[in-house]
């Protein structure tokens, strides 16, 4: 990737797509509210593609030669935002990487995971990727996702799974990414859903919120020959 102030959320100055030609949903809730388990069963049944940008980060923080390798390590370890243009030139190649192999296929639909976790991060994507349909909001109490952590920590190999981690993510969530969910909340452009019961019984009211914004599953047909 060029310098940061070479990427894209830095110099351009109009979106790259417009809502007609692709859907985003940006999905958030604090660290461990299960954002990634509902996006899971999301994919399956309406065909939405999944990006998280914690993943892309970490893929990128393990890829040989990553110039921001290193710096993408120090901001995870700390629970910190990396800097923006990073993050959302990840998406961008991701999005594009999707959207070249499906060529032809509907509308594509993402669900951006872990994103945006900062005004600035918002502000960038929807001025120059693509404006979001509306964002999905896990609503969690920290005990509960402190529980989810914990175990999680047991079997993630993930260096911020750790009490000290967990605890500085915490105060960012509150901070810096509550900040996005109350300015899509003026524009009536967040979806909440509790996330304190069981998986299964989060994404029934997942389903029953999105089928009130108008998205259903995808229902696949089998014909007979
Ligand atoms: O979403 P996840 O918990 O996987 O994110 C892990 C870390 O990646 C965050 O704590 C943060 O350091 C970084 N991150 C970021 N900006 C995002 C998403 C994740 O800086 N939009
Ligand atoms: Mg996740």
């Amino acid at each position: 990737m060029p310098a940061i102030e070479k990427l894209g959320a830095a110099t351009r100055t109009s979106s790259l797509w417009s809502p007609d030609d692709v859907t985003v949903i940006f999905v958030l809730g604090g660290p461990g509210a299960g954002k990634g388990t509902q996006c899971a069963k999301l994919v399956s049944d309406y065909g939405f593609r999944h990006l998280s940008a914690g993943d892309l980060l970490r893929e990128e923080q393990n890829r040989p030669g990553s110039e921001f390798g290193e710096m993408i390590k120090a901001y995870i370890k700390e629970g910190t935002i990396v800097p923006m243009e990073v993050t959302v030139q990840l998406l961008e190649n991701a999005m594009k990487a999707t959207m070249e192999k499906e060529k032809g296929n509907n509308k594509p639909m993402f669900l951006i995971d872990g994103f945006p976790r900062k005004l600035d991060q918002a502000h960038a994507f929807e001025r120059s990727v693509v404006p979001s349909r509306f964002t999905l909001f896990y609503d969690c109490p920290e005990n509960v996702m402190e529980e989810r952590l914990i175990n999680r920590g047991k079997t993630s190999g993930r260096a911020d799974d750790n009490m000290e981690s967990i605890r500085k993510r915490f105060r960012v969530f509150v901070e810096t990414s509550m900040p996005v969910v109350d300015e899509f909340e003026k524009q009536d452009k967040v979806v909440k859903v509790e996330a304190v019961k069981s998986p299964e019984e989060v994404y029934e009211e997942t389903k029953a919120k999105l089928k009130e914004r108008g998205i259903e599953p995808i229902h696949l047909v089998f014909v007979k020959n």
